[in-house]
C-alpha cells in the first residue's frame, strides 16, 4: 500500500488504511445487525461511490436482510457538488412498511442524503436510516444526524475505496486525501 501518490501533478496521500477501514466496517456491521437484528431491512446503496464499502459493510451484517441500489449524481467530474441532484436510477423493491438502511461512501455537504431522505419522506415506510463510511463533518449541512458514520474526516477530496476523481481510482484498496496546499 503506497504511502502517497501523484495524479495530475497533484499529491495524494494515505488517510485510512485498508486495516482501519475493514475493522470499522466490521463494527458498524455489527452493531447494525444488533439494530436491526428482526426487521429484515432493505440496504439500499447509493451508487456509485458505495459499492466497494457495501458489500464489505453487509458482508459483516449477519441478519435477514435485502439490498437494492439507487444511482444519483451531483458531482459530475468536479471535486465539489453542483449543487443539484439528480436521480440517475431508481430502487426496484417494494418498500411499503420496510426498513431501509442507505448506504453511503461519504457525507460531504449534506445535499444527496437530504434529498433522499426527502424522497423516502413522502412514502409509508416503517424507518429510514444512513449509513456513510465517510462524513465531512465541517461541511455537512443536515435536517437529522447521520445514524451511522465509520470516520469523521477532515475537509479534503478524497479517494479511493470507491469514491472517484474523474471516474478513476475507485479500486484503490485504502483512502488517499488531498494533501493541503501549503503542507509540504
Ligand atoms: P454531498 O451531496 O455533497 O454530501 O456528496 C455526496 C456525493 O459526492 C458522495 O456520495 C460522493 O459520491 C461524492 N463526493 C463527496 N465528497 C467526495 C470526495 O471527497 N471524493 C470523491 N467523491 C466525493
Ligand atoms: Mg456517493
Amino acid at each position: 500500500m503506497s504511502q502517497s501518490i501523484q495524479i495530475e501533478g497533484m499529491t495524494f496521500d494515505i488517510l485510512l488504511s485498508r486495516d482501519v477501514i475493514a475493522k470499522r466496517t466490521q463494527e458498524l456491521g455489527a452493531e447494525i445487525a444488533r439494530d436491526f437484528q428482526d426487521r429484515n431491512p432493505i440496504f439500499i446503496g447509493v451508487l456509485n461511490g458505495s459499492f466497494v464499502f457495501m458489500s464489505d459493510l453487509v458482508r459483516s451484517c449477519h441478519i435477514p436482510c435485502e439490498m437494492d441500489f439507487i444511482k444519483i449524481s451531483s458531482y459530475g467530474d468536479e471535486m465539489t457538488t453542483s449543487g443539484e441532484v439528480k436521480m440517475l436510477k431508481d430502487y426496484d423493491s417494494l418498500v411499503h412498511n420496510r426498513h431501509l438502511i442507505l448506504v453511503e461512501d461519504i457525507v460531504d455537504s449534506g445535499l444527496s442524503i437530504e434529498f433522499l431522505r426527502h424522497k423516502f419522506d413522502l412514502q409509508n415506510i416503517a424507518s429510514v436510516s444512513v449509513v456513510s463510511l465517510l462524513f465531512k463533518e465541517a461541511n455537512a449541512k443536515l435536517q437529522k444526524p447521520i445514524e451511522y458514520v465509520g470516520f469523521n474526516i477532515p475537509d479534503r477530496f478524497v479517494i479511493g475505496y470507491g469514491l472517484d476523481y474523474k471516474q478513476q481510482f475507485r479500486n484503490l484498496d485504502a483512502i488517499y486525501a488531498l494533501r493541503d496546499e501549503g503542507e509540504e
